[in-house]
């Protein structure tokens, strides 16, 4: 069965995190996403979850918290385009969920110049055979220019050093989300 576009996007990182990874959530919002990859690392795992809103990190806080996640998780309130200063350590998965907080501030969305800096920074801090997963959701106006910024870029990666895939519904009206996925397949010298 076809899944949706969400299920999917947390089927390909479930299929590829391991216990013990190191993965990061570029935006944690409501923080299910957030969960769920700190599910997927295990009790040995780490997740370094991103956001700009306050209220974003304390619905996440609290979301793990109930589910005893807490010490796997560094929530850190900043964006996701300094996510360099923040992490040193290589990454073997990232999910990007793009957008505004659901239930929150509309105005508050990420932007096509800060979510480009995030993806060119995660693929660098990417270790070899690393995932990154990007949601883009572009029935707003920010997000048509997203989604056209995000797609050009992952279009030019070298295909020796990158797969890149997306995937959506072709014969969905109201600009269905796109799932956009890039697997580092080794960094060029
Ligand atoms: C669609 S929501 C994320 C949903 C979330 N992953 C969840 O499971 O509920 C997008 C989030 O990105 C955050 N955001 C916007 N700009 C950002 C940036 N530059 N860096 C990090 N987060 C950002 C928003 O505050 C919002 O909470």
């Amino acid at each position: 069965m076809l899944l949706d576009i969400l299920p999917f996007a947390h089927d390909l990182l479930r299929q590829h995190i391991q216990a013990g990874d190191c993965v990061l959530d570029g935006t944690a919002g409501n923080g299910f996403d957030t969960q769920f990859l700190a599910e997927c690392v295990g009790k040995t795992g780490k997740v370094f979850a991103f956001d700009i809103q306050e209220v974003a990190l304390q619905n996440t806080a609290q979301r793990l918290a109930k589910q005893h996640l807490n010490d796997r998780v560094e929530l850190i309130l900043a964006g996701h385009e300094r996510l360099d200063t923040f992490i040193t350590e290589p990454l073997n998965a990232a999910l990007f969920n793009f957008g505004y907080l659901p239930q929150g501030d509309k105005t508050i969305t990420t932007l096509p110049e800060t979510s480009l800096i995030a993806i060119k920074k995660t693929l660098q801090q990417l270790k070899n055979n690393g995932l990154l997963v990007a949601v883009i959701y572009h029935g707003h106006e920010t997000g048509k220019h997203e989604k056209d910024a995000l797609l050009s870029y992952a279009a030019t990666l070298n295909c020796q050093q990158y797969k890149v895939a997306q995937y959506t519904w072709l014969n969905r009206s109201n600009c269905p989300p796109i799932v956009l996925a890039i697997e580092k397949r080794f960094q060029a010298a």
